[in-house]
């Protein structure tokens, strides 16, 4: 642990120092990006602790340290993306094991588990785990991991992880959770039991919408141990250049995070009074079916918002009338982003899957970003008139 790992002291003090502190070599005050690809050794066997930047790097251990300790996790291993971070996580599995994951995740997950670990004789079930009972009736003798996202992508469903993590243990299985989308500001999955915490540093960690990049944070020394080996036999690491974007990116979260909140608030009321909207799916509203789970469970409701337009063509009028709002992929930027889930983020679900979870044609997510919230709500006012 690094000296301002300490968990006495406030979320934005072990943002900006964890991990942070000035190089011991030149005291520079901000982590250096050491662009080498290997270390000069002393002797044979005799270095100063790194060999080989895919086995480690200078700027990728202080990353590895910040997040660690932001989670409150024992330590960290980021890779080149969010899904970099997911398939690592599952090269802990054998043929055999088996998954239970959210019905309503990010969709390159199920597709990387439909189209390529199947092969691998690895099983899964996919089931709504804001339903800790579905997750209960999921779990086999073979369950080795429950994987969930909480709020849900993109409809927004808060999962209990306390009694998830429970069921998940007394199965024998361990639970992760995707936190992409609060970030360690606003929820802490690992006092509440999870046992390893993923993000795609690609949103609201990096929050600048400039790089790629994953981490999983881990509990367990044999956690440690394996995802360092993986890091090392599948080199699906993060460059020293996109862990130093993610360095200076978590300087700001607290203040990032406060203000997505903010205007996160404030684009669900309206939306939620507007005419043409026919629902909205936003935590903090008051009748989000587990708005009393998320009060307690997050310390903020965040800036991901998902409405129903009624149709892909009132969508389509939307999407294309946005001018502050960008329309793309992603999320957990400074500036609002705004995406059509169906033909995006969880197209790979196709027709079936989709209407199975409940996803429409006409909805819209967004991502709302920090720049004046008056600016937002005119822009999605003016789009909404042209359905
Ligand atoms: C919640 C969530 N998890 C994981 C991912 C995958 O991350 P990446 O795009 O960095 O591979 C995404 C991507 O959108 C996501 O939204």
């Amino acid at each position: 642990m690094s000296q301002d790992a300490n968990p006495n002291r406030g979320f934005a003090t072990r943002a900006i120092h964890s991990g942070q502190e000035p190089d011991p070599a030149t005291g520079a005050v901000t982590v250096p990006i050491y662009a080498t690809s290997t270390y000069v050794q002393q002797e044979i066997g005799k270095n100063k602790g790194y060999e080989y930047a895919r086995v480690s790097n200078p700027t990728r251990t202080r990353l590895e340290e910040n997040l660690a300790a932001l989670e409150g996790g024992t330590s960290a291993h980021v890779f080149a993306s969010g899904m970099a971070a997911i398939t690592a996580m599952f090269t802990m599995m054998k043929t055999g094991d088996h998954i239970v994951c959210g019905s309503n995740v990010y969709g390159g997950v199920p597709r990387l588990f439909n189209q390529v670990l199947v092969n691998y004789g690895i099983e899964f079930t996919y089931v709504d785990t804001s339903n800790p009972n579905a997750v209960e009736a999921a779990m086999g003798p073979n369950t080795k991991l429950v994987h969930i996202e909480t709020p849900t992508n993109p409809l927004m469903d808060v999962c209990d992880i306390a009694v998830i993590a429970k069921i998940a243990h007394k199965h024998g299985a361990e639970l992760s959770v995707d936190n992409t989308f609060m970030s360690p500001y606003f929820q802490k999955p690992i006092p509440l039991g999870a046992d390893i915490v993923m993000h795609s540093t690609t949103k609201f960690l990096n929050g600048h919408s400039d790089g790629l990049g994953g981490v999983l944070v881990c509990t367990k020394p044999q956690h440690k141990e394996t995802f360092a080996f993986v890091q090392k036999c599948t080199g699906g690491i993060l460059s020293p250049f996109e862990c130093w974007l993610v360095l200076r990116g978590v300087k700001t979260l607290a203040v990032r995070m406060e203000q997505h909140d903010r205007n996160g608030r404030e684009v669900a009321a309206f939306l939620n009074t507007h005419e043409k909207v026919q629902e909205v799916f936003y935590p903090g509203l008051p009748d989000h079916p587990q708005f009393e789970l998320a009060k307690r469970q997050m310390t903020g409701f965040g800036a991901m918002i998902t409405f129903e337009t009624g149709s892909f063509e009132n969508a389509q009028k939307m999407l294309r009338k946005v001018r502050v709002c960008s329309l793309g992929e992603s999320l957990g930027g400074v500036e609002t982003l705004i995406s059509h889930p169906a033909t995006m983020t969880h197209a790979a679900l196709g027709v079936d899957g989709r209407a199975e979870i409940g996803l429409t044609d006409g909805m819209v997510r967004i991502s709302v970003g920090i720049e004046d919230v008056e600016d937002i709500i005119a822009d999605l006012d003016q789009a909404l008139e042209a359905m």
